[in-house]
C-alpha cells in the first residue's frame, strides 16, 4: 500500500471510534509505510468474578459465543477469574474449551483460600509468570500478586494480602530480572498483562516505575516501539493512556463495579438469595470484554462492549467518575515500527501522560 493511501485508511479507520493516530512519526519516516505487521486477534475478558453474581457462567458463555463468531487466535483472562476450589472446576473448564487457545493470569481473588503454586495448578497456568508467541506478536503475563515486607517478597496467599495495606502489589526483583531478559530476547511487538494496574492512582503495582522503566529502556534499546502495551483487569473501570509511548488499558470487569454498601437495599430481595454481596455491586446489565485486533498495516483496534447499569446509580457519587461506566471503550490507532523518542529528562509517569478514554 502507498503512503498517501495508508494515511487515508487510517483517518477513516479512526473516525469510528476513539483515535490516537500517530501521524507525526509516519511522517518523519515515510520507510514505515513498507514495514508490515502480522495480522492477529485476540479477546481479553477480565474480573468476571464467578460465584459473586448468580449470572457469570453465563456471561461467559456469552463470551464464548463471541468467540465463535469473532475467531480470534486465542483469549485471555486478566484474573479474578474463580476461586481455585473443585467446585468451581466446571466453570474453568468451560472457559479451557474456547474455540481458541486460552490463557490466565492470577488475579488476588485466586489466592483467597489457596496458595499461588494450587491457583496456578487450578488454573492449568504453566507459572505465576511467563511469556508466549501467537502470529507474530510476543505477549508477557506478569505476575504482581506480591507483598513486600521487611525487605522480602512474600507471595498472596490464603488472603494474606488483606492484612497488609500499603504493602502489596509488587512485582518481585526476581521477576523483574526476568522481565528484561525475556524482553531483550523477544523479536516481535510484545504486549503485557497483569491483574494489577500501572495506571490507577490508589490502586496500583507499587514498583511500577521500575516496571515501566525496564519496558521503556526495552524500546530505547530495540530503536523501535517493541513494546507496544499493556492490559490490566483488578480496577473494573475503564482507561487508556499513552505513557513515553506505550500503551496501557485498564480493561473493565465482565461483571460489575464494586462499591462498599453504597447499593444496600436497592435490588431486589429475591436476588440476594442467589448473588453474594448485592449491597456492595453496581452489576452491569451484559457482560464486558473486548476484541484487539491488528492488521498488517499496523491498524491497532481495540473493540469493547457496551452494556448499562442494572439499577439505576446517577445519585452516587462515584457514577460521576467517567472511568466508572458500564462498558469498554473502542480505541483505535496506527502502530508505529519504525522508531520511538524519549524526551530528556523523562516525564513523570501520569502527570505528562496523554489520557485517551471517551
Ligand atoms: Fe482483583
Amino acid at each position: 500500500m502507498k503512503r498517501r493511501e495508508f494515511l487515508t485508511t487510517a483517518v477513516a479507520a479512526g473516525t469510528a471510534g476513539m483515535i490516537g493516530l500517530v501521524t507525526d512519526s509516519l511522517q518523519a519516516d515515510p520507510s514505515n509505510t513498507l514495514k508490515k505487521f502480522q495480522p492477529i486477534k485476540f479477546g481479553i475478558i477480565a474480573d468476571i468474578h464467578y460465584g459473586m453474581l448468580s449470572d457469570v457462567e453465563e456471561r461467559l458463555e456469552k463470551f464464548l459465543k463471541q468467540v465463535e463468531i469473532e475467531k480470534p487466535d486465542f483469549v485471555i483472562s486478566l484474573g479474578d477469574f474463580a476461586n481455585p476450589l473443585p467446585k468451581n472446576e466446571a466453570f474453568a473448564k468451560k472457559y479451557k474449551n474456547a474455540k481458541c487457545p486460552t490463557y490466565h493470569i492470577l488475579g488476588n481473588h485466586e489466592l483467597d483460600t489457596v496458595a499461588k503454586k494450587e491457583a496456578i495448578d487450578f488454573l492449568k497456568m504453566p507459572a505465576a509468570y511467563y511469556s508466549f508467541d501467537v502470529a507474530g506478536y510476543h505477549f508477557v503475563v506478569l505476575d504482581p500478586n506480591y507483598i513486600f515486607s521487611d525487605g522480602k517478597f512474600i507471595d498472596y496467599e490464603k488472603a494474606n494480602y488483606f492484612k497488609m495495606s500499603g504493602k502489596c502489589e509488587y512485582i518481585n526483583d526476581e521477576q523483574c530480572e526476568w522481565l528484561a531478559a525475556d524482553l531483550k530476547a523477544a523479536k516481535s511487538p510484545t504486549f503485557l498483562f497483569s491483574h494489577q494496574s500501572f495506571l490507577h492512582d490508589k490502586f496500583f503495582i507499587r514498583n511500577r516505575e521500575k516496571v515501566m522503566k525496564i519496558l521503556e529502556q526495552e524500546n530505547k534499546h530495540a530503536g523501535f516501539t517493541k513494546i507496544i502495551g499493556h492490559f490490566n483487569g483488578h480496577i473494573h473501570d475503564n482507561e487508556f493512556r499513552v505513557i513515553n509511548g506505550i500503551h496501557y488499558f485498564s480493561i473493565n470487569s465482565a461483571s460489575y463495579w464494586w462499591h462498599d454498601q453504597k447499593v444496600r437495599g436497592r435490588y431486589p430481595a429475591e436476588m440476594h438469595k442467589t448473588n453474594r454481596a448485592l449491597d456492595n455491586v453496581m452489576i452491569y446489565k451484559d457482560p464486558l470484554f473486548c476484541f484487539v485486533t491488528i492488521n498488517e498495516s499496523g491498524h491497532f483496534s481495540l473493540h469493547g462492549q457496551k452494556s448499562q447499569w442494572l439499577i439505576p446509580i446517577s445519585d452516587i457519587a462515584e457514577a460521576k467518575d467517567s472511568r466508572v461506566v458500564p462498558h469498554i471503550s473502542n480505541y483505535e490507532t496506527i502502530l508505529n515500527s519504525s522508531h520511538v523518542e524519549f524526551p530528556s529528562p523523562p516525564p513523570a509517569y501520569l502527570s505528562e501522560s496523554k489520557l485517551l478514554r471517551s
